[in-house]
């Protein structure tokens, strides 16, 4: 079942070696191009031009290249900047606060780097919109769990990153999307990505909150352990911020505009 560390760590000239423009132009589908050329650098003179560190391995290369999309989807809004890197982070250190597998905790972590991917499948008008969606427009924002999986799913490589990104918004009560899983039917995959995901999204300023204070943003995850989220998985969560392993720098309200 997991391809990615079977398929990629143990082979140099393995799955990714072999695929790697197909990776790349097939995650790159969707991308829109000002985002792309945002990523750019500057243009070099020819004596700046140094040779570039050659990576360690094709997991390396991976690895920079799932980077890369992740700056790419994070950009479009000028709000969910370093969003998907922080949930990574914070999804890797509850991964291993739970004493997960070292091998599961990168496949999580980088899971989690992918987990909004399917938002570059969403039109700008509604992914950037300040006002309230409604709810037609919600539905369309829901998409992006599957539309994620359907990016990642022709890629072998990448097939074990899928139930943290197409299932990151269910809940143990049946009541998220896409396909409303109850508690053991979800993978601690998005269990864990859920709470990294909504601790983010509580902490940080959108153009519809201001950044809530962390304590109380534990409060509300632990009032909801064991209805919505994983209870061993917010403990984790409160853990980390309590040991000071996790630490939420303030943002101004600012950084939540929109950007474009
Ligand atoms: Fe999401």
């Amino acid at each position: 079942m997991h391809a990615l560390a079977a398929a990629v760590v143990s082979s140099t000239s393995g799955v990714f070696a072999g695929a790697h423009f197909g990776v790349a132009w097939g995650l790159l589908a969707g991308v829109s191009a000002g985002a792309l050329v945002a990523l750019l650098p500057r243009p070099r003179k020819p004596e700046e031009v140094v040779p570039a560190a050659a990576p360690d391995s094709s997991f390396d290369v991976l690895k920079e290249f799932i980077g890369m999309i992740t700056k790419a989807v994070d950009e479009r809004t000028g709000y969910l900047r370093g969003h998907s890197e922080r949930v990574a982070r914070y999804s890797a250190l509850i991964a291993h606060e739970l004493r997960i597998d070292p091998a599961e905790v990168e496949r999580i972590r980088l899971s989690a780097m992918l987990h909004d991917i399917g938002t570059l499948g969403i039109d700008d008008s509604v992914i950037s919109k300040s006002a309230s969606l409604t709810p037609e427009e919600f539905e369309i924002v829901k998409a992006h769990t599957v539309k994620g999986a359907a990016i990642l799913r022709p890629i072998d490589a990448l097939n074990d990153l899928i139930p943290g990104v197409e299932l990151h918004h269910e809940s143990l009560d049946g009541s998220g999307y896409p396909y409303g899983l109850h508690r053991d039917e979800i993978p601690m995959m998005a269990r864990i990505i859920a709470v990294a995901d909504s601790f983010d999204a509580m902490t940080t300023p959108r153009p519809y909150q201001s950044a809530m204070d962390p304590d109380y943003v534990l409060e509300v995850l632990n009032r909801l352990g064991g209805i919505r989220y994983d209870e061993n998985v917010v403990a984790a969560m409160s853990m980390l911020y309590l040991n000071g392993k996790v630490v939420v720098e303030p943002r101004r309200a600012a950084d939540a505009r929109i950007s474009g």
